[in-house]
């Protein structure tokens, strides 16, 4: 308890899913959170029993939180996500760059054009716009800073029919890459999280389809998919002091899926 206590953090995609997970245990860790989403409404098709809103939730709770309208792919609107939440808690500590989208069912050469616009927009001009806002808000501050974003297995792995999507969380690792080496010195750590499928209304399609949950729960050797909390918890670690020797990381969270191309049964039988 209280890893988080006096610390500020912004979180994108808050409404849902990791981002959610992730603003629930914050605030839970003492973390003011500053909840920014296009929509206050968590999503229908999400594996939350409680479909409280997030900020809600966390001050129902004892915890301090507040939620600000804010679409990642609007630099105006991620300026004043943070002018709101630092005018409310204080200076900034953490940000998450979290929001984003998923498209996937086509083979490479029938990706529409739109999958590949949204791909593009939210998730790498979003997580860029993000990121430049947090770096120059702990710039202006003159602080230290803690930047998360939001990565993906499919960045380092090819999955069918997602190539969009993939790329574009390839793409954003980089960034990580860039702002570890140029902000690393002034004590900003940017780091990411590749996280595989975790349930959230992001993967209900696949979540609900038995075929393809049977072949991607067959490829995780821990035998379940993720879940939101899972990311928290790691994301928990990688934003508070015990992390304070890491930067410019890509962290895997997928249950040893990506070790190997093999599946292996539970007696450690290759098949
Ligand atoms: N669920 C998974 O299996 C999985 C795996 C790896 C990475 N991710 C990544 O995790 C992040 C969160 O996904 P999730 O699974 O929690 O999905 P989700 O759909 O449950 O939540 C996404 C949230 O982001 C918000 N959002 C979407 N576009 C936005 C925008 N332009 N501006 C502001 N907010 C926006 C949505 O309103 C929603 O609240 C995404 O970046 C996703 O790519 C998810």
């Amino acid at each position: 308890m209280n890893r988080l206590e006096h610390k500020v953090a912004l979180i994108t995609g808050s409404s849902s899913g990791v981002g959610r997970a992730m603003a629930l245990r914050f605030a839970r860790e003492g973390a003011s959170v500053i909840c920014a989403d296009r929509t206050r409404d968590t999503s229908p098709v999400g594996f939350e029993d409680d479909k409280t809103a997030t900020d809600e939730l966390i001050v129902k709770q004892g915890g301090k939180a507040v939620f600000v309208s804010c679409d990642i792919t609007d630099r105006a609107q991620i300026q004043n996500a943070i002018r709101t939440g630092v005018a409310q808690f204080g200076p900034l500590d953490i940000v998450c760059c979290n929001a984003g989208l998923y498209r996937a069912g086509h083979p490479f050469h029938q990706i529409p054009d739109e999958d590949l616009d949204a791909c593009l927009n939210v998730n790498i001009r979003g997580t860029w716009l993000s990121s430049q806002a947090a770096a120059a808000q702990f710039l202006r501050q003159g602080s230290k800073g803690r930047i998360l974003i939001t990565s993906s297995s499919s960045a380092i792995r090819a999955y069918p029919y997602q190539a969009a999507y993939s790329m574009s969380k390839a793409a954003i690792l980089n960034i990580v890459q860039s702002m570890g080496l140029e902000y690393g010195a002034r004590g900003i750590a940017t780091n990411a999280i590749c996280a595989t499928g975790m349930r959230t209304a992001l993967t209900r399609p696949g979540a609900d389809d038995e075929t393809y949950r049977a072949a991607q729960t067959g490829k995780i050797p821990f035998g379940r998919w993720g879940e939101a909390e899972d990311f928290a918890n790691l994301a928990l670690f990688l934003v508070s002091d015990e992390a304070d020797y890491i930067n410019g990381a890509h962290v895997v969270l997928d249950g040893g899926e990506t070790l190997s191309s093999f599946n292996v049964s539970a007696e450690g039988v290759p098949f």
